[in-house]
């Protein structure tokens, strides 16, 4: 090889952070150059490229519109659910993108407005962001599988001055109208929006409330284009909210400077994709995958994004991700396992991939949950290149670990999620705040500071940012992942240590389902435990105790609570079991044993907590758990 090799440049990242990340902001075009490339003294965290301004849309689309990419698709549009296919242009972009932000402007959106988009998978909700990031506004995306509740939620913390939506996602063959459950969140919210801008998709014209509601189309026809605002390297460009411990969602701050270096960097580095070739992450533009690799990283690099509105299998079939890789040239994909699995469950043979002409697929990444060796096994066999598990959070909007096929093309372990990526010093510390050696379990740990694109707080929320990031292990960024370490320096990340649960490469606060299913009249108290799913990876399961005197109609609480989940957490919740049980299994402090009920629900060997006064609790989850069929 003629290149750095992966462990100095490694080293380079942690012991000269400044320079490496100063060289890959080169790479990006500044408006204004930084005063400070790391600013150590700024609280909560340190803040990076301070001084420095730009626009992250103008770095997306206007310097390859008006270069030498002008005529290059920048978007293809594949949606496999209406049979349709549309491809953008960089100039074609651009201009749409410019002529949107000319609408929300006229609106009265300017630099820091915060706008909520609500959006299927079509072009209209890239547009959408990327016209609030050429305004220097700053977008928050909800996901279309979240309930009203969920949406007005957000629209309370971030107080959006608009919010774009459209009249109906398409789930397989089922439409979905958006536009009744805006109304609903809206009238739900305290914080009402001044505008909505409704994109009509012809399957469903949305109802629209005269004087609130405006038509995208027809609003665009009179638009004047917008220039790109600059903004300061620090300012946010987008809030997306996660799950936390508690039914409040936190949202998540993304920086325009530190996020447009990274990311960029990532795409050849990480990817090894350079500019012109096609890119495609298969997720959703309201998680973090979609926000960083369907919009921002390719488009920063150049690249073709597709957006794909469809699923893996049933869209018509599980050839669906092959077609899409075949029919515009893919170099490389992203997607979750879970998905993996569901083409897997459906064509156990590849089969239907001997379709379609892979010769131009370099390589799978796969992230989002933990990645099972058989099934990276299974489509590394299958595909014949190599198949990358990495490992990232919303929190950071990029790998944590990986294998960086850019840089060298290290040994792929199977049950690791690769090495820790540039920028990234990583420890596994022990409960009381030392590191542990490797091969040694416990929190999985960054040392501070941590590189450009990971979040700089919370929105409106600093002391719980503190509280919940940086408190426990001083110096450190808790990931609230537990795993260990090898002598290799390979990183296995085995599960969280709060109670957030991952269903279908969804992130979901067991915590806040509890709190639906304690809004119901009947239920005393509850528990809700991620139990292992083949499909899925875990799936949530209802533990409830009714009220003495309550009407104990079990059947009826449970049916009664899974709605609940449904209407007010949204159909991405997954939530489909439940039961009664007489009373929970709880430490003598008053813990409920979530772990322990897990386990037993998986199948897996337990032990007798020391803490539990009565032992034979656990043979009523055992018998409880049998009534809906669990272990499976
Ligand atoms: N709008 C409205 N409803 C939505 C939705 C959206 N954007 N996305 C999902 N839903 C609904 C689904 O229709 C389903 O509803 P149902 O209970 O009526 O069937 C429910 O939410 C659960 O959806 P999902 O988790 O997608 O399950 P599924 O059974 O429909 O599909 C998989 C299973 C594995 C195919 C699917 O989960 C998948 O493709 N996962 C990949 C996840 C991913 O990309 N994650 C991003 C991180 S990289
Ligand atoms: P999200 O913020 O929705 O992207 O979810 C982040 C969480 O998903 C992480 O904290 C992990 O628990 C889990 N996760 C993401 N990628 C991986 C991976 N490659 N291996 C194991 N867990 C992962």
């Amino acid at each position: 090889m003629t290149g750095p090799t992966f462990a100095s440049t490694y080293a380079k990242s942690l012991q000269q952070p400044e320079e490496f990340w100063a060289e890959a902001a080169r790479d990006i075009d500044w408006t204004r150059p930084w005063d400070t490339v790391l600013d150590l003294d700024t609280t909560p965290a340190a803040r990076w490229f301070v001084g420095g301004e730009l626009n992250t849309c103008y770095n997306a689309l206007d310097r390859h519109a008006d270069g030498d990419r002008a005529e290059q698709p920048a978007l293809i549009y594949d949606s496999a659910v209406t049979g349709t296919t549309q491809t953008f242009t960089y100039r074609e972009l651009r201009d749409r993108v410019a002529r949107f932000a000319g609408v929300l402007n006229r609106q009265g959106v300017e630099r820091g407005d915060r706008v909520v988009i609500y959006m299927p998978m079509i072009p209209q909700a890239a547009i959408a962001m990327l016209a609030c990031a050429r305004l220097g506004a700053v977008h928050s995306v909800v996901f279309g599988g979240f309930a009203a509740r969920e949406l007005a939620i957000r629209i309370d913390d971030c107080k959006p001055k608009l919010i774009v939506s459209a009249s109906c996602g398409i789930e397989v063959d089922r439409v979905i109208e958006y536009k009744p459950l805006l109304d609903s969140a809206i009238e739900i919210a305290a914080h009402k929006p001044e505008h909505c801008i409704i994109y009509q998709r012809e399957m469903v014209a949305a109802e629209m409330q005269p004087g609130r509601d405006l038509d995208w189309e027809q609003e665009l026809a009179t638009a004047t284009p917008h220039d790109c605002v600059p903004v300061a390297a620090t300012d946010p460009l987008y809030i997306l909210y996660t799950s936390g411990t508690t039914g409040e969602p936190k949202g998540i701050i993304r920086d325009n400077g530190g996020h447009a270096v990274a990311l960029k960097w990532t795409m050849q580095n990480i990817y090894d994709v350079s500019p012109g070739e096609v890119y495609w992450a298969a997720s959703d533009v309201g998680w973090v995958v979609g926000h960083s690799y369907i919009v921002y990283a390719p488009l920063l690099h150049g690249c073709t994004t597709v957006l794909y509105e469809g699923k893996p299998v049933g869209t018509p079939d599980a050839g669906a991700f092959w077609r899409v890789i075949a029919d515009h040239g893919v170099v490389s994909m992203f997607t979750a396992p879970t998905a993996i699995r569901a083409i897997r469950q459906q064509d156990p043979n590849g089969d239907l991939i001997a379709g379609y002409d892979l010769s131009e697929f370099r390589s799978l990444f796969l992230a989002g949950e933990r990645v099972d060796p058989d099934t990276l096994d299974w489509a590394e066999e299958q595909l014949g290149v190599p198949v990358i598990d990495h490992w990232w959070q919303t929190e950071t909007g990029w790998a944590i670990t990986a294998t960086c096929l850019g840089i060298e093309v290290l040994p792929v372990v199977p049950g690791s999620s690769g090495r820790p990526a540039p920028g990234w010093d990583l420890a596994v510390v022990g409960p009381d705040g030392s590191e542990l050696p490797p091969g040694e379990i416990g929190a999985l740990c960054a040392r501070l500071p941590m590189p450009p694109s990971a979040l700089p707080t919370l929105w409106n929320a600093e002391k719980r940012f503190v509280d919940t990031y940086l408190s426990r292990y001083p110096g450190f960024y808790e990931t609230a992942d537990a795993g260990y370490i090898d002598e290799d320096g390979y990183v296995y990340v085995m599960a969280r240590t709060d109670d957030i649960i991952n269903v279908a490469g969804h992130r979901l606060s067991t915590g806040a389902l509890e709190e639906v299913l304690m809004s119901h009249p009947d239920v005393a108290e509850c528990a809700v435990v991620g139990v292992a799913d083949s499909l899925k990876g875990q799936q949530p399961v209802g533990f409830l105790v009714l009220k003495v005197g309550a009407d104990r109609d079990a059947d009826g609480v449970v049916t009664d609570v899974v709605a609940a989940v449904r209407q007010q957490i949204g159909p991405v919740a997954a939530f489909k079991s439940a039961v009664v049980v007489d009373r929970l299994p709880k430490t003598r402090s008053g813990k409920i044993l979530r772990g322990t009920i897990a386990q037993i629900a998986d199948d897996e060997p337990w032990e007798m907590p020391a803490t539990v006064d009565d032992p034979a609790i656990f043979d009523e989850i055992t018998s409880a758990l049998a009534t809906i069929g669990f272990p499976r």
